[in-house]
């Protein structure tokens, strides 16, 4: 558990959290750097794994007819889940890690956040990318968090320290929402 038992302030006393990183990766990248996250702010881990996995023709974004490129351009498309997390609902705070695709994030990121009752859960975003920022994969994800709130969002490379994933993290504990609205988002 990373977040500390803490007084934020004088006013409000906040609990610790449960934290859980959970991660899609269809070719081992964000596997990595989730694994890497888990370990330094000490969460529970959790894969999405695909009932079907991709294949490398799958993942061919040059070809159209890929299922990747046939997922990514139907709005409705939800890539099954192999294995349902259960205990999604004892977690305060869920890291949610995917790679770019065509500038979001995988349909089947909507998969899981629509078979979750999210309600109160705090959804930070983070993923992989060939270069891309995080675009407006916050807002694309919006409506599939339903009662979750997506409160943050950022590209990892892989090579930020454990120290800078630990402060980066933390700023999620606390329960007052900085009086900035436009800080609560980190832009990538
Ligand atoms: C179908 C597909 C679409 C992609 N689209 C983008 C993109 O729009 N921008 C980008 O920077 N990288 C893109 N990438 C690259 C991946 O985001 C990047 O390689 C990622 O780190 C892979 O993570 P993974 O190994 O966990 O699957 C795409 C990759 C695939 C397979």
């Amino acid at each position: 558990m990373y977040c500390p038992k803490q007084y934020a302030s004088l006013r409000t006393f906040e609990p610790e959290k449960s934290i859980m990183v959970a991660y899609f990766s269809a070719s081992g990248v964000t596997k990595r750097v989730a694994r890497g996250l888990a370990y330094a702010i000490d969460a529970t881990e959790y894969e999405i794994v695909p009932q079907i996995p991709y294949t490398s023709a799958d993942l061919d974004w040059r070809d159209r007819k890929s299922r990747s490129s046939v997922e990514m351009h139907d709005p409705d498309a939800r890539p099954l889940i192999a294995r349902r997390m259960d205990d999604v609902s004892a977690h305060d705070i869920i890291f949610l890690g995917f790679p770019i695709w065509w500038g979001t994030a995988p349909s089947i990121i909507k998969t899981f956040l629509e078979s979750h009752d999210l309600y109160k859960k705090r959804i930070v975003l983070f993923a992989t990318s060939g270069g891309s920022g995080m675009g407006n994969t916050a807002s694309d994800l919006k409506e599939s968090a339903g009662r979750g709130e997506i409160v943050g969002s950022r590209i990892l490379t892989g090579r930020e320290s454990d120290d800078e994933l630990r402060e980066w993290a933390r700023q999620y504990c606390s329960d007052e929402k900085p009086v900035e609205a436009g800080s609560w988002f980190q832009k990538s």
